[in-house]
């Protein structure tokens, strides 16, 4: 189907597009799982696997994705259309994995303002924080409210358009993001005891990985790591690069986006354990480490409250950035493809989205008797999403990229703009080809493994 590129927007500058896929690398995935899983891992051996993942697997494939949407100037799935018909299912999956994730993970971002507004009144959560947290994520109205009113902030951003909402709103968050984490790090780590925390996180920990399965885990774990953390195979590089301008340069953007989202998981690392250990609490993963344990930590605290708010502003940024570039990616295929207003597109999207998560968030609560594969339907939708969507829409669109369309092709199209800067074809192209397809298998089946 025809489309207007007039009508679908621009960002103003390549710092606006930085900014904004930024905001949409960085999220929950940086805050409550990095930090855990890397000290889990290895500590600092965890670290390498992960830079070596980025550079094999990140780069390469955001590359691509941001080729894909500047080439074509379309949304996901208009965008594999128009390159090669048969391949437009890959774009249907990457618009799907956007369209399920953001409804269970607009449930989070509910509770994630639901602690926002319990720290602004002083943040009493009445000395057992895990009962505080499992009491109100299963009762049945108040977090389905949370979870509209974050969906509707959401949805008014991406109204507005790429230049008002999205690059906007991305300009005045990201700055903040990054003063709030680096004061709250500040604070981590200069508390007595800090050390352990930081010891976790870069000591190599040659022990958690002496066994072959131990090290085969932490390499995938690095791996499925920095596919969630980039946000990669659910087309939202392609959506938010179909709004580049031609003269930006793809590598350097791709280069700035990934060490940001690394910079990011690094300094949340610091800013996390080092506390969480001086007041002896046990590091985890998840809505636990976020909503029981760091409350409790803030609790014992010298100005915790203050820090408790602060905090969760921060998780509210990451994650509403995140949120807006799943919406985006659903409302962009609505309007290039059935003529839809922005308004229109955004606003049916994202209320059917909300419709969904109101039942993951039940799933918690009064439905929690549904089970679907022994999970509830939040995890269940996670589970769909993060380990079959998003790696089998990665590895075909790898595959696409490598064997379909060429590495010519795309090597022609990151060096408009990016003259003399792409001097990796030839790695790239095997990368392409070969490499990512095969690791990203193994991402996918082993996490399709009973663990
Ligand atoms: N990249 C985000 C994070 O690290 C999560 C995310 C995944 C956001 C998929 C959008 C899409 O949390």
């Amino acid at each position: 189907m025809s489309h207007s590129p007039k009508n679908r927007g621009q960002f103003t500058s390549s710092l606006g597009f930085i900014l904004a896929s930024a905001g949409s690398a960085i999220g929950l995935g940086n805050l409550w799982k990095f930090p855990y899983i890397a000290g889990k891992s290895g500590g600092g051996i965890f670290l390498v696997f992960y830079l070596v993942f980025v550079i094999l697997l990140g780069l390469p494939i955001m590359m691509s994705e941001m080729a894909i949407g500047r080439k074509t100037q379309l949304n996901a799935i208009g965008a594999y259309r128009k390159l090669d018909k048969r391949w437009s299912f890959v774009g249907v999956l990457g618009v799907l994995c956007a369209f399920v994730i953001l409804s269970y993970y607009s449930v989070v971002g509910g509770w994630v303002l639901k602690y926002i507004a319990a720290y602004a009144t002083g943040g009493n959560f009445g000395g057992d924080t895990s009962a505080y947290f499992n009491n109100f994520v299963s009762q049945p109205w108040e977090p389905v409210i949370w979870h509209l009113v974050f969906m509707a902030l959401c949805a008014l951003v991406v109204v507005m358009g790429v230049v008002k909402g999205i690059e906007k709103v991305s300009k005045l968050m990201l700055p903040a993001l990054f003063v709030l984490v680096i004061v709250i790090a500040v604070r981590a780590v200069t508390l007595p005891g800090a050390s352990e925390g930081l010891k976790f996180l870069f000591v190599p920990n040659f022990a958690a990985v002496s066994s072959l399965k131990d090290l085969g885990n932490a390499m995938v774990q690095a791996m499925g790591q920095v596919f969630f953390s980039l946000s990669l195979g659910m087309g939202i590089t392609i959506t938010y690069g179909s709004y580049l301008k031609k003269d930006s340069n793809i590598v350097k953007n791709t280069g700035i986006v990934v060490g940001l989202d690394s910079l990011i998981a690094i300094l949340a690392g610091c800013a996390i354990l080092p506390a969480v250990f001086a007041f002896g609490f046990e590091p985890s993963a998840g809505a636990g480490l976020v909503f029981t344990t760091l409350p409790a930590v803030f609790a014992d605290m010298p100005l915790g409250t203050l820090f408790g708010l602060l905090f969760f502003i921060l998780v509210l940024i990451a994650a509403a950035t995140s949120a807006i570039s799943l919406l985006e990616v659903v409302a962009a295929y609505f309007i290039d493809n059935f003529h839809w207003s922005r308004k229109k597109a955004t606003i049916i999207m994202s209320a059917l989205m909300a419709l969904i998560g109101v039942f993951a968030s039940l799933s918690m609560g009064p439905l929690s008797n549904i089970v679907i594969g022994g999970m509830n339907i939040f995890d269940a939708l996670g589970f769909f999403t993060d380990k079959i969507l998003m790696p089998l829409s990665a590895m075909f669109m790898c595959i696409f990229v490598g064997h379909v369309w060429g590495v010519d092709g795309i090597t022609e199209e990151i060096e408009t703009g990016a003259k003399g800067a792409f001097k990796v074809k030839k790695a790239f192209g095997i990368i392409l080809k070969y490499i990512a397809p095969v690791l990203i298998l193994v991402i996918l089946i082993t996490g399709l493994l009973p663990s």
